[in-house]
């Protein structure tokens, strides 16, 4: 360890005690890779705050001593965020003591969560109390507050309410010099210029560290209704998808996925089984709520709907969920894909969005143009149709080892996937981040007004880079290079 954090630990030890923090090598072990195990840091201690004034504290010393931090909340980021560099040159801040719902106001719609807290558990804390908080991903069970707001994570209900940066309605931080954002007042107006919320949202722990935010609730579901479909393409996914909107505005997720993913899920993940007898060449999954007893229940209206998408073809076989049992199970298959690709061997992914009308070309023709320029890779598509965002992963050819398809033509494919979507106008990370994972990739493709304006937000806020360096972008270009 340094001089410069062997000092840091030990005032932090002194001023709030042993909890605080932790240079234990195996209780640190456990955080230093990511969730998909592409990445692999480093970090000689670990500070673990209790509230929003230990933060402060530390971060000020941080900021003093010339210390590094990389803010952690569950780990379970796609883009190797919340990965310390490997030379061992930062300390990981965990927020996850930082677990407390300090309010939760059903009248309002409105909670007030510390950014420690487990997305599941505040999801079940808005059931309780007869509301929801409605955005959900696989990894449910370990992401945390503060490491949505800071991806400004997306999910299965974007089509409905939106990413984090819809549900946030007020964030408290801690800034890269140790003082303190309160902007957790849910204000509907508030011109005092940027908007410092917005900023911090998304900002994957560069520009300050989240340490509570203020979260929009939904009304509780009075039922839901789970479909599964089998069709043709992302085509006639899309033509359904259109059909159904053209009805209602009951429709919360429109979920797409291949059958060679179904098959995936299937043969890795125990208790899963295809809802639909028939096969079929895609997927969706959907599902429609009803928040008032006297509407139409949503299973009859997704059977009225669906009936004439059967008729006219755009629908090959369906099946709508007999059971609340049965609909977890639906969306066990759907939550479970990135699991069951993590058992199935290496591939290089990619999380992108294009205008929602041009995904099914999209899908497609990227699909065929990346095995046709890498003869054995599989390319496959799934995701969040309904918002344009899908996950575009290109597996290894068959019996690849990890490290040979990284060091051969993973990069290479890398640019070709994001040289078609910056050719279809969209984005090359549309929920995850940017991370350590897309950094290089993020200052090839630019535009480069973009990355001007973010190097110079991330210059007037963190001049010294002690806030999770090596990350979205860096302070100067040329330490760009992964
Ligand atoms: P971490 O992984 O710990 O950190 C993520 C980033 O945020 C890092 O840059 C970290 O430095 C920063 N950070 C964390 N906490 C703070 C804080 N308090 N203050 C400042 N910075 C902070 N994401 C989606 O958007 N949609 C999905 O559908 C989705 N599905 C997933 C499914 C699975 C199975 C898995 C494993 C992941 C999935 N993810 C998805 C990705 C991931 O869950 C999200 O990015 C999530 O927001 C990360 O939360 P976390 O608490 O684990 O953050
Ligand atoms: C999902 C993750 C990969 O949608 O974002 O499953
Ligand atoms: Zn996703």
């Amino acid at each position: 360890m340094k001089p410069a954090q062997a000092q840091l630990v030990e005032t932090v030890r002194q001023r709030f005690g042993d909890k605080a923090v932790t240079t234990d090598a195996d209780t640190i072990a456990p955080w230093l890779s990511d969730w998909r195990g592409r990445y692999r840091g480093a970090a000689p201690a670990m500070l673990t705050p209790a509230s929003r004034d230990e933060v402060a504290a530390m971060v000020a010393l941080a900021a003093d001593a010339r210390v590094a931090l990389v803010p952690q909340g569950g780990n379970s980021g796609m883009v190797g965020g919340a990965t310390p560099p490997a030379d061992g040159s930062a300390l990981l801040l965990s927020l996850r003591r930082m677990n407390r719902i300090r309010a939760l106001n059903p009248e309002s719609n409105l909670a007030i969560a510390e950014a420690g807290v487990i997305l599941a558990d505040f999801r079940e804390a808005a059931e309780r109390a007869g509301r929801r908080f409605p955005l959900d991903l696989g990894a449910r069970g370990s992401a945390t507050i503060g490491g949505l707001v800071s991806t400004n994570a997306g999910g299965t209900q974007v089509l409905r309410f939106g990413n984090m940066r819809q549900l946030v309605a007020g964030v408290e931080a801690v800034l890269p010099d140790g003082s303190i954002h309160d902007g957790l007042a849910p204000l509907k107006k508030d011109n005092r210029g940027y908007d410092l919320n917005q900023l911090l949202i998304g900002a994957e722990g560069t520009l300050g560290i989240v340490t509570a935010a203020t979260l929009r609730l939904a009304p509780g579901l009075v039922s839901r209704a789970v479909a599964w479909v089998g069709l043709e393409s992302p085509a006639k996914a899309l033509a359904l998808l259109r059909a159904i909107e053209a009805k209602t505005d009951a429709v919360e997720s429109f979920e797409i996925l291949p059958g060679p993913v179904l098959d995936l899920v299937v043969g890795h993940i125990p208790g899963t089984r295809a809802p639909l007898e028939s096969r079929h060449p895609w997927h969706v999954l959907i599902e429609a709520v009803s928040i008032d007893a006297a509407a139409e229940p949503p299973a009859s209206l997704l059977e009225r709907l669906l009936g004439p998408a059967l008729e006219a073809g755009l629908a090959g076989d369906a099946v709508i969920a007999a059971s609340e049992a049965q609909a977890e199970a639906f969306w066990k298959i759907r939550h479970s894909i990135s699991e069951s690709e993590r058992a199935a061997g290496p591939a290089v992914q990619h999380d992108i969005s294009v205008p929602v009308d041009d995904m099914p070309r999209f899908m497609i023709e990227g699909a065929a143009e990346a095995e046709r320029r890498f003869p054995g890779t599989r390319a496959i598509a799934y995701g969040h149709l309904g918002d344009g965002n899908v996950h575009f992963h290109v597996r290894a050819p068959h019996g690849m080892d990890a490290a040979t398809f990284h060091a051969g033509d993973a990069a290479a494919i890398t640019r070709l996937v994001h040289d078609m979507v910056v050719a279809a106008g969209g984005s090359i990370s549309a929920e995850h981040g940017i991370g350590q994972m897309k950094r290089a990739e993020l200052e090839r493709l630019g535009p480069p007004a973009r990355i001007a304006a973010l190097r110079a937000i991330k210059a007037a806020l963190d001049p010294r880079g002690i806030l999770n360096p090596g990350k979205l972008v860096t302070l100067a270009p040329e330490a760009a290079t992964p």
